[in-house]
């Protein structure tokens, strides 16, 4: 694929490790550079939508939409603060998209078809994934160039990680054979806990230079942002958080083939009401 964008999954079947904190925040800092970014967001409980403060995004169409193909992926974009970065929202109707899609012909396939038609008019695409191996996260697997895993850096963190990588290997025999590890992010590192320290060793033994070399620390400004509707960076860019995160989104940029110049992002569907009154300054307008 002579494709430039890059479709991160941001995936782990383990709840509460960061996946929507890290897809909310790297794809902010993305955005922040210019790149043209488009955050999708493939969880039923729809946190990386409320992180942008889509929390009605129940009257638009969502993610749910142009997987059952009620709707193309484009007419399910909208804008965010931030003029390079776009969004696909979830909602409470993802919640039965498990089972409506069981009878559903090539059911792994839905997103990456989705996708096929905007994926150019991105540089970097990344998909927050729900905490299982359902479904949902095959269809992110399927339709990803590459898997970003965060891990919180405590005893129960290895277990997991070794039937996620199973997974990995799984899809990439089959589904998809180009799919990569992007790299593992440790996430809520507490640097003054014994047991961090330990386990961090272990991971950066066993995985060498899959793990990013940046981690991002325990911060309350980096749990608090969400409940404002805000990326980290626009909350508070002094924090230890913000900073973490636009080291980590610049790790992952310096192994990325962009563009140069980056490209603009595109015009938004006139068909989403979300896009009514944004999408005019989503075009013009620059708040980063
Ligand atoms: N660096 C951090 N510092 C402090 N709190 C954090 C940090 N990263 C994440 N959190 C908090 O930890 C909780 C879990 O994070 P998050 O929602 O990103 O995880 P998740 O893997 O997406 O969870 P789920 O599996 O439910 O989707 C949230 O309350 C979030 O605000
Ligand atoms: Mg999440």
């Amino acid at each position: 694929m002579s494709s430039h964008s890059r479709v991160f999954a941001v995936v782990n079947q383990k709840g509460g490790v960061g996946k929507t904190t890290s897809a909310v925040n790297l794809t902010a800092c993305f955005a922040a550079s210019e790149r043209a970014t488009l955050l999708i967001d493939l969880d039923p409980q729809a946190n990386a939508s409320s992180a942008y403060g889509a929390t009605d995004a129940a009257r638009y169409p969502q993610v749910y939409d142009a997987l059952l193909g009620n709707c193309v992926m484009k007419d399910a974009v909208m804008a965010t603060e931030l003029r390079h970065l776009h969004l696909v929202p979830s909602g409470q109707d993802l919640v039965g998209a498990e089972i409506e899609l069981v009878s559903v012909l090539e059911r792994e396939r839905r997103l990456e078809r989705a996708l096929a038609d905007l994926r150019d008019d991105y540089e970097i695409i990344m998909i927050d994934c729900p905490p299982s191996l359902g479904i949902l996260t095959l269809n992110a697997l399927t339709a990803a160039d590459a898997v970003l895993i965060p891990m919180q850096c405590e005893y129960y963190a290895l277990e997991g990680l070794a039937r996620l990588l199973e997974t990995i290997e799984l899809v990439r025999g089959g589904l998809n054979p180009r799919l990569e590890i992007g790299g593992i992010m440790l996430t809520m590192v507490d640097t003054r806990n014994n047991l961090a320290r330990q386990v961090e060793a272990e991971v950066r033994a066993h995985f060498g230079d899959v793990v990013f070399r940046t981690r991002i620390p325990r911060n309350v400004r980096v749990s608090e942002a969400p409940s404002h509707g805000k990326p980290i960076l626009l909350y508070d860019i002094h924090s230890r958080g913000a900073v973490a995160y636009l080291e980590l989104a610049e790790e992952i940029q310096a192994g990325l083939d962009l563009r140069d110049p980056p490209l603009a992002p595109p015009p938004l569907s006139a068909f989403n009401p979300a896009n009514d009154s944004t999408g005019k300054e989503s075009s013009d307008g620059d708040p980063t």
